[in-house]
């Protein structure tokens, strides 16, 4: 594993996707700041993070049997692998928030964006960009975000966080087969924030409650609508939480 390290930058992605068009890099490198000035959230949203307190990083991950449909079940993984490694620091009330926000009780304290490059009907490679709230105190604005330290009152040291994520995270993707992907999808849904609850949403304009029964192969809200189940896309749907 490769890591790089650099002060300041525009976006984690960004920077690492510009490394690989001119150098060519190894499988599982990895592209930690102290700083972005530009933190790409998901839906085109911005990720703000206190400089030197929390984690902002990028990881390539190149595959080779992976189908471009079985996109989301590396997204899947990725919030498992997270989720892993926090239970390891004993963060309380761990969920994953679909489609991959990974909560602490009802807050969030990371977010995931991964951009994946397609070779015909293969997935080729991923750039899986993660964003942890680490040691941040002050959320101002931000009702619904937490840290790892808020949930827990410990002061983390940022590299033993890294290096525990990295583990599971390499751990987690490394020849995801058949068998593996069954028990991904499995454990995903059994780790769904507000499963089997009755919830809000938005859904064309409207406001819409709705149970949530799981996520699809293919990455898409599982809803049931009055006994009536119903699929979502991510541009289809939104919380009201
Ligand atoms: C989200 O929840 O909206 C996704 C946030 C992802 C943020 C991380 S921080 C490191 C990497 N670089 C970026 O520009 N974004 C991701």
């Amino acid at each position: 594993m490769l890591i790089i390290k650099v002060g300041a930058t525009d976006s984690t992605n960004l920077h690492l996707k510009r490394t690989m068009a001119e150098t060519e890099l190894q499988d599982f490198t990895v592209l930690t700041a102290d700083e972005q000035h530009k933190g790409r959230g998901q839906a085109g949203r911005q990720w703000i993070s206190e400089p030197g307190k929390n984690l902002t990083f990028s990881v390539l991950k190149y595959f080779e049997k992976q189908e471009a449909s079985q996109g989301f079940l590396i997204s899947k993984a990725v919030s498992l692998a997270l989720v892993e490694a926090f239970r390891g620091l004993g963060i309380p009330g761990l969920s994953v928030k679909w489609p991959n926000d990974i909560m602490s009780g009802s807050k969030k304290i990371c977010g995931i964006l991964i951009e994946n490059t397609l070779k015909g009907s293969r997935l080729a490679h991923s750039v899986i960009g993660i964003g942890i709230n680490v040691n941040q105190s002050d959320f101002q604005g931000l009702p619904h975000a937490s840290s790892l330290s808020l949930t827990t009152g410990i002061v983390y040291d940022l590299d033993s966080v890294l290096d525990l994520v990295l583990q599971s995270l390499e751990k987690n993707l490394v020849n995801i087969d058949r068998h593996q992907a069954r028990k991904i999808h499995e454990v995903y849904d059994h780790m769904l924030f507000a499963r089997d609850k009755k919830a809000d949403f938005r859904i064309g304009g409207e406001v819409v409650s709705g149970i949530i029964r799981g996520v699809s192969r293919e990455g898409k809200l599982i809803l049931d609508r009055d006994g009536q189940r119903e699929t979502y896309a991510l541009k289809e749907i939104a919380f009201l939480l």
